[in-house]
Formats: structure tokens, C-alpha cells, sequence
């Protein structure tokens, strides 16, 4: 451009008037092209002449450089800058004609807090320095960014290490347990009140190990990295182990179990492994919520492209602030409680594609609905059979 410009004004003289008028409009053209490539730029740029006069800025530089408003022709850069510590670092570096890059700002506007980073470039041209150069690029979100991924690493060092103490705490317990039991069985030999109340007390110990051990069994559980292996999988008779599992607490605690599974159930995609959790969990937690007795209902239904899985209880309920609180980790109301359950059953659905939903009322019970995504494959088969519901 600026060699055609040349040309054209060497040949000035023996130029007619429409051909000045055409020049002139390239010129403008070609002007308000790069003012718009400019002015679509995230980052701020201002060209100011070797005297730290303003020649040229884009829109990015007035919206990113707190500027007072000018004050009349050949202002220098520095006496409009707004900032104490940015406008002395420009005039100093700009009357060195030093260069210096990325040199960081912290700024606080309105609350807020933005970092800049602005470099100060010598403009050379034909092998002269004719001006300088300033950028100027907001970080904020990219610093932030690196200190959210420096916290997550952080707590994720952090967790690999309890995990490890965790475990750690396993094998003593187990030890102990084994012992408590070898103790017993001298206790058995001899028979005297004394060995009654040492059974006692041996009783609570063990208890207190068992209670341990459950704490460090769901907090692994809970903060191990999920590898969830997905598999065709059928909820019902998942369901039907699970009760199974558990029918023989169910009758000690006097209650009464109902099953209602729909037989249309598709073929899932779940981790079985996991997905045992998630029932027994949820089984669980309905029996610590009949102390008196009660009825558990488990049920699965399948309603369009989703699956239903509810697990009702006739127990003590809770309140609205309860069931604020009860997926967040550690949230117990129980003495024994560890409060990982609900947040691992959560955490599972999640990774199921799921989710869960609560529903209680205080006195009368709860009941937890999971629903999970039917595959689309099975949506397919049902959907082509005229089947679905
Ligand atoms: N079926 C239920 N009925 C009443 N309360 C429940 C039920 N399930 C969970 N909760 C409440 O949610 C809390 C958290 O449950 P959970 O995460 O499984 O931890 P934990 O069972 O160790 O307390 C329980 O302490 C209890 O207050
Ligand atoms: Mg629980």
C-alpha cells in the first residue's frame, strides 16, 4: 500500500483529478479495513509517536486502560492513563525507548478485580524507532483459570493422600477386629463376673471398630476415582439381589417388604458394582428410618425413554432443611452415621446419566426416585414394537 502511495504521489503532477479521487478512496478503504480489524480485537493496542504522543488506538484499548478524558492535542500517553502504578511504568519506558513485555497489572474497579498484562514495544521503521507500541491483553479469566486448576490439583493431592491414610486405617482395624474376637473366645474358657462386664465392654469396642471401619470403607469408596464400566444390565434382578441381601434385617428390624417391577424394563447400561451401591444405600437408609417397623417399597417403571426406580419408606421423614442437606458429603443426622451414602448414590446416578429426586414428609416417610436414561437402542426396539408407554 504505502509503496503504491508512493508511486502515485511521485506521479502526482500528470495525474488527472478522477484518478487523485479514486486513490483517495482506496486510501479510505483500505483505512477503515484496518481500523475494523483493529477494533474487533480483543486486545487494546495505542501507537503513540517517540514524543509519547497518542497517534492511533482500537476500542479494546479504551475499554481494557482506565483513561481520564484527553486534555487537548499532544497530550502524552502517560498524563491520560488512570492508574498509579500503569501510567509511570509507560512514561519511563517509553522515554527510555525501552521495550518490555507481559508486565502485569492487578486492578480494582467496582468490586472487581482484572489483571492485565501490557507490553511496551519500540515501533521501528525504515531501521528508525518512530513510535512505540502498547498492548494490552486481559488475563483475568485465564489467571483464574489457572488458580481454579491449581486448587483442583491441589485438592486432588489432598485426597489421593487421605485415601491413602484411609487405607492405612484398614489393616489396623481389621487386626483389632480379629483380636477382639480371639479375646472373646478366652472369655468363653473362663466364666466369672468379672469376664461378664470385660465382655461388655469388649462389645463396645467392637462396635466402635465396626462403625470405623464403615467410615473408612464409604469415605474410600467416596473419594476413590470412579472407574465406571458401563454393561447391558437388568435392573429388576439387581433389585431382586439386593432384597435379598437384605432380608434377613429386614424381618429383625419388623419390616414389611414390597416389590412392584415392571416387567417391560429395558436393558440398561449400568455399572452393576456400583449400581448394587446405589440400592443398598438407598435400602439402607430406609431401614435406619423405621426403628419402629414399617414398610419398604421398591419399585421400577419404565415411562418413556427413561427408567424409574423408587425406593419408598414408611419412617421418620424429614424436614425441607434436611433434604436441603442430605447429598452434602458428611451431612448425617444419625449418631452412627458417616453422611457419604447419599452423597456416593448421587455421585453414581451422575455418572449414570441420572439422576434423583426426594420426596418425604416428616412422620410419614420418603421416597427416592432415580431415573436413568433408557439407550437408545432399546428406545428403538420398544418405540418400532408399538409398546411403548
Ligand atoms: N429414607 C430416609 N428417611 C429419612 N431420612 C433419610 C433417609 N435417607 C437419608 N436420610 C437423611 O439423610 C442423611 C444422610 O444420609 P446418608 O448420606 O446416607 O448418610 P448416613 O446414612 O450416614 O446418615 C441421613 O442422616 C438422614 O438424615
Ligand atoms: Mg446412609
Amino acid at each position: 500500500m504505502r509503496r503504491f502511495v508512493e508511486r502515485a504521489l511521485h506521479k502526482l503532477s500528470k495525474l488527472d483529478l478522477d484518478q487523485i479521487r479514486n486513490i483517495l478512496a482506496d486510501l479510505a478503504l483500505e483505512n477503515e479495513r484496518l481500523e475494523v480489524v483493529l477494533d474487533s480485537m480483543n486486545e487494546g493496542v495505542f501507537v503513540v509517536d517517540t514524543e509519547g504522543v497518542l497517534l492511533l488506538n482500537n476500542k479494546a484499548g479504551e475499554r481494557l486502560l482506565p483513561l481520564h478524558s484527553s486534555e487537548g492535542e499532544n497530550t502524552r500517553i502517560w498524563n491520560v492513563i488512570d492508574d498509579e502504578h500503569i501510567a509511570p511504568f509507560v512514561e519511563r519506558t517509553i522515554l527510555d525507548q525501552d521495550s518490555v513485555r507481559d508486565r502485569e497489572f492487578t486492578l480494582e474497579s467496582s468490586g472487581s478485580v482484572r489483571v492485565l498484562s501490557i507490553s511496551v514495544l519500540p515501533l521501528v521503521q525504515n531501521g528508525r524507532i518512530e513510535g512505540t507500541l502498547l498492548h494490552i491483553e486481559d488475563i483475568s479469566e485465564r489467571r483464574a483459570k489457572e488458580a481454579r486448576l491449581r486448587r483442583a490439583e491441589s485438592l486432588a493431592s489432598l485426597t489421593t493422600l487421605a485415601a491413602g491414610v484411609a487405607h492405612e486405617i484398614k489393616n489396623p482395624l481389621g487386626s483389632i477386629g480379629i483380636h477382639l474376637q480371639l479375646v472373646n473366645k478366652v472369655l468363653d474358657r473362663s466364666s466369672s463376673a468379672e469376664s461378664e462386664s470385660l465382655r461388655e465392654y469388649l462389645d463396645i469396642i467392637a462396635e466402635e471398630v465396626e462403625r470405623l471401619n464403615g467410615i473408612v470403607v464409604d469415605f474410600l469408596f467416596a473419594v476413590r476415582p470412579m472407574d465406571i464400566q458401563l454393561q447391558d444390565s437388568d435392573l429388576n434382578s439387581l433389585i431382586e439381589d439386593m432384597v435379598e441381601f437384605v432380608r434377613y434385617e429386614l424381618q429383625e428390624a419388623d419390616i414389611r417388604l414390597t416389590l412392584d417391577l415392571d416387567e417391560r424394563m429395558p436393558s440398561l447400561r449400568l455399572d452393576e458394582k456400583y449400581f448394587k451401591q446405589v440400592l443398598i444405600n438407598l435400602i439402607k437408609n430406609a431401614i435406619h428410618a423405621m426403628p419402629e417397623g414399617g414398610e419398604l417399597r421398591v419399585a421400577s417403571e419404565r415411562r418413556g425413554d427413561e427408567v424409574l426406580l423408587r425406593v419408598s419408606d414408611t419412617g421418620v421423614g424429614m424436614n425441607d432443611e434436611v433434604i436441603h442437606k442430605i447429598f452434602e458429603p458428611y451431612y448425617t443426622t444419625r449418631d452412627n452415621g458417616s453422611g457419604i451414602g447419599l452423597t456416593l448414590v448421587y455421585k453414581i446416578i451422575r455418572e449414570h446419566m441420572g439422576d434423583i429426586a426426594v420426596m418425604s414428609e416428616e412422620g410419614k416417610g420418603s421416597t427416592f426416585t432415580v431415573s436413568l436414561p433408557v439407550p437408545q437402542r432399546e428406545q428403538h426396539l420398544i418405540g418400532w414394537n408399538g409398546e411403548q408407554s
